[in-house]
């Protein structure tokens, strides 16, 4: 059986990892490297244990979201589907059985919200601990140089994360809910930007949790906006 621990000891897949995230420092785009997979296969994998699936289906929603990322190495636009298929080959040459890479492909080419769809737990999962990663330092360089300077020469999506001091994303099992708190501060992104470029990942975790029977809940510096 292919353990988690395997899949991040393999060399290739460090490797794809790290130049993915290197295309998309290129591109101007947000930290999507360990710290952003790791915390991504931790949230699938929680919330699933918690939901009460089984150990290995949570550890497939683990390794989906350790891979979730890397068809960025190949080109931003379809990278879901392009790492779904780099995924298939570095599982099938790991030995995993097709059955279980199917879930995890699936999952793979279905997070990104422009063609996602929740058509499996695991899916559903990743969908929502990947777009739930919404923080200050995912915002490259954010620690370096003053404020002021390093806010002008944001995006709108540098901006909204710069403006996250804190997310987590929520299981409450009593309530069959999974809510997404988070803090931003007003000063640098109104709770407007948010929504422009955040609806459409909303609309989609909210299809992920009812896909697991669970109500979706947004919760912003302590008002409850869904
Ligand atoms: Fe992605
Ligand atoms: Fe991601």
């Amino acid at each position: 059986m292919v353990t988690f621990q395997d899949v991040k000891n393999n060399k290739e897949l460090k490797t794809y990892i790290e130049n993915a995230d290197a295309s998309l420092k290129a591109l101007g785009f947000t930290e999507h490297s360990y710290a952003h997979v790791n915390k991504v296969a931790k949230d699938a994998y929680d919330l699933l244990i918690g939901l009460g699936y089984p150990e290995r289906t949570a550890e497939l929603a683990r390794i989906a979201g350790y891979m979730h990322d890397i068809g960025n190495v190949i080109n931003r636009i379809d990278h879901a589907q392009s790492g779904a298929v780099m995924a298939f080959r570095l599982l099938d040459k790991m030995g995993m059985g097709a059955d279980e890479i199917s879930i995890v492909i699936a999952a793979i080419g279905n997070h990104d919200e422009s063609t996602a769809v929740p058509v499996n737990p695991v899916a559903a999962a990743l969908i929502l601990a990947d777009k739930s990663d919404v923080r200050r330092s995912r915002v490259r360089n954010a620690a370096n140089g003053n404020r002021k300077g390093v806010l002008d020469s944001f995006d709108i999506y540098d901006r909204v994360n710069y403006a996250v001091e804190w997310s987590t994303v929520k299981l409450d099992i009593d309530h069959k809910a999974v809510e997404l708190q988070m803090q931003l501060h007003p000063e640098i992104s109104a709770v407007m930007d948010y929504f422009e470029i955040f609806l459409s990942r909303m609309v989609l975790c909210k299809r992920a949790a009812e896909f697991l029977g669970l109500r979706f809940q947004l919760k912003i510096n302590d008002y409850n906006l869904l």
